[in-house]
């Protein structure tokens, strides 16, 4: 992070594409009046301009874009610029046929589409920085321009000759020698040893895809590749001058790359969002939006942007269902709750023709001011104006869960004990909506992140365990943390190879027991989990009034120093642990062995983790119901959402209250209950400390 990005404002606005429209004029003055009346102050440019900007090659065009950043910040609107490189030009794909990606059954893609080149080509690289140079000599240092936005939703990967060259060199630098990645990988197995690192190929359904450990260095070798062609990008901007601030958008719980080793590069971390709201429960959608946007700020630990939503509808999901009202201001806001500084659209004028005329925008083909999603969006612009001292607050460290990518790829590949669907997602949302139900804010990081200032962290189904991932854990314990470990964690080392000996690999003594086994269960199956500590007696001070339903996986373990907490009720290992507590330094150690159900996680960490916490200002709230905190150094805000269609209750802490620090409402209503759908913010002056 070398120029960091405060937002002087919370922006609101989004994807903005002029050049469909510059043989209309009347309609491109017709979005500033639009602009204005709905208070967007931030437009995207550029994000697919390449042919409008280099229409020939080495040819520049750049009049337009300039007039138009000149027309928008004429009205006080600012400009997040785009590099054009999401989407290449035709001549660019017919002069040189090496920029089109390969896949892994080795086929080259014709012209067409998007996001599709490959990040080797080095004609590629030289084209886009050539049109990244020019963008930044001219516009890098434009007072409306606020941040560049580099590329577009960077994805996929390519398996061309150039591809596989480097990721030979990549493989060299990682293993040094061919018999060293031959143990790594194993490739004894099904005699698939190499005896050159030339011979060695990316995966492929036509060929290699049995060696877990090629499979998961090639996906570390895509992040990698994309990565540096975003550093490549950086430094083109650089180089012609530009100081302002990088992002680069990022997706929906997106596999193909780890975000996490994005960070170094990025200024500020920006994500496009589009929830299926009403497909369920909205309070479901909420959660899974929530978890999201506190993953993404997670990643810089500071705020980050939503920089893609839609206002109404996608035209790409299964049904594109309108978002019914009041829907768009409670999901704009629950972004900024969660430490966005923006609420930003795809798009701001819908697309005349192309795959994405029908998607949803602020101004629509009928292009009148008198639209509900006109009126909405108008009223999102006025709740931003409203909250704009809440820019550039931070959110306070308290609990995190680990969600690691890595873990995760080699968790997926593995065939082991069920193959029809691993409970990883279920388990971490069960801890992080027990942990959210009880007003706490969640981090969600990965195993590169440091645990310091956290007070209890989850780890659910760590399978794969980085390297110094044990030392930091048992530190944190040590220290004074509460840990939670799952099933299924310290299974196999970085590289995908087991564990040989007593698992979770490295913390057995900090977990105080050592996996046995595990029994993956049928979909129809389950299990029960029963207390057992009698009264008086309870591990950690938690205890169980009822029993709780698991499934899906159970493993036995067998504690050494451990004490436990609850076991099973059915099978052949009935009356054995499935849930135990060890004390380890100045903290806990907790390991649960199976797949619990929702309630479970809720009473658990309601025991575990609100002791810990008796400052925060809301405790218990209703199911549905979201409170967020948010602060600065002069307030703190509380976030107060309703997810819920019919009001609800929530109560105060009255913890530690004086008048000079009394909640005041500074947005929407909020006297005990909230509406269905709606938000409240309330904001306190903070105690000097
Ligand atoms: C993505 C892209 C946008 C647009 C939207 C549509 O997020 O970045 O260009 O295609 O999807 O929802
Ligand atoms: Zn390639």
């Amino acid at each position: 992070m070398n120029h960091p990005f405060a937002a002087p404002f919370l922006l609101h606005g989004g994807d903005y594409n002029p050049e469909q429209w510059l043989d209309a004029p009347e309609i491109l003055e017709k979005d500033l009046e639009y602009f204005e009346k709905t208070g967007i102050n931030t437009v995207t440019l550029g994000i697919f301009s390449w042919a409008a900007l280099e229409p020939e090659e080495g040819c520049f065009q750049m009049q337009w874009l300039e007039d138009v950043i000149r027309r928008v910040w004429d009205r006080g609107i600012h400009v997040i610029l785009a590099t054009p490189s999401g989407a290449r030009p035709k001549w660019l794909a017919d002069r040189y046929p090496e920029v089109l990606r390969t896949d892994a059954s080795r086929r080259r893609a014709l012209f067409g589409g998007r996001h599709n080149h490959c990040y080797t080509s080095p004609i590629y690289r030289e084209k886009v920085r050539r049109i990244d140079q020019e963008l930044a000599r001219r516009f890098g240092s434009h007072p409306a321009v606020l941040l560049w936005h580099v590329s577009n939703e960077y994805g996929g990967e390519c398996h061309c000759p150039l591809c596989q060259e480097r990721f030979r060199g990549w493989l060299k630098e990682r293993y040094g020698t061919i018999e060293r990645l031959n143990h790594q990988w194993n490739t004894a197995f099904w005699s698939h040893t190499y005896q050159d690192f030339s011979q060695v190929e990316s995966p492929s359904p036509l060929g290699e895809h049995a060696l877990h450990g090629l499979n998961l260095d090639w996906k570390r070798f895509v992040t990698h590749c994309t990565a540096d062609f975003l550093d490549w990008e950086v430094k083109a901007l650089r180089e012609s001058g530009s100081r302002l601030p990088v992002t680069a958008n990022f997706m929906y719980d997106y596999t193909g790359l780890n975000y996490g080793k994005f960070r170094s590069s990025l200024d500020v971390v920006s994500w496009d969002n589009y929830p299926t709201w009403h497909k369920g429960p909205e309070a479901d959608t909420a959660a899974d939006c929530g978890f999201q946007h506190d993953r993404m700020r997670s990643l810089l630990g500071r705020p980050f942007l939503l920089m893609e939503s839609s206002p109404s509808s996608t035209n790409w999901q299964p049904v594109s269902k309108l978002r019914k009202p009041g829907i768009l201001e409670l999901a704009s806001l629950q972004a900024v709750a969660h430490g966005s500084d923006s609420v930003l659209y795809f798009q701001l004028r819908q697309s005349r023709g192309a795959s994405e005329k029908f998607h949803g925008a602020v101004i629509d083909h009928y292009g009148g001011p008198d639209t509900r999603i006109l009126k909405e969006t108008a009223q999102v612009g006025q709740a931003l104006s409203r909250l704009r001292e809440v820019a550039g607050s931070s959110v306070p460290k308290q609990t995190a869960i680990l969600w690691d990518m890595e873990s995760r790829w080699a968790m997926e590949d593995a065939q082991g004990p069920r193959n029809q669907g691993l409970p990883h997602k279920e388990t971490a949302m069960g801890m992080y909506r027990a942990l959210r139900s009880l007003g706490l804010s969640v981090d969600i990081l990965d195993m590169e992140d440091s645990l310091e200032g956290y007070r209890l962290i989850a780890a659910p189904m760590q399978y794969l365990f980085r390297e110094g991932i044990q030392q930091k854990l048992e530190a944190f314990v040590r220290e004074g943390g509460i840990l939670v470990m799952t099933f299924w964690s310290g299974v196999v080392d970085e590289n995908d190879l087991c564990f040989l000996g007593p698992t979770p690999g490295g913390l057995t003594d900090v977990l105080g027991l050592r996996f046995c086994e595990i029994d993956g269960l049928y979909d129809w199956e389950s299990n029960r989990m029963v207390p057992v500590s009698p009264a008086g007696e309870e591990p950690g001070g938690v205890s169980f009034a009822r029993s709780y339903r698991c499934s899906q996986l159970c493993e036995r373990i067998l504690p050494s120093s451990a004490r436990t907490v609850m076991t099973y009720g059915e099978d052949f290992y009935a009356g054995e642990p499935v849930l135990t507590c060890n004390a380890w330094g100045k903290g806990q150690a907790w390991y649960l062995a199976a797949a619990a159900e929702p309630d479970f996680y809720r009473d658990f960490f309601t025991q575990l983790a609100a002791p810990l916490f008796p400052e925060r200002p809301v405790s218990d709230l209703p199911e549905g119901v979201e409170a967020c905190l948010r602060e600065n150094d002069a307030y703190q805000y509380l976030f107060l959402q309703n997810f819920r269609r019919e009001p609800a209750a929530v109560s105060l802490s009255r913890a530690g209250s004086d008048p000079e620090t009394e909640w005041t409402c500074v947005f929407g209503s909020f006297h005990g209950v909230l509406d269905g759908w709606s938000t409240a913010v309330l904001r306190r002056k903070r105690r000097p400390s």
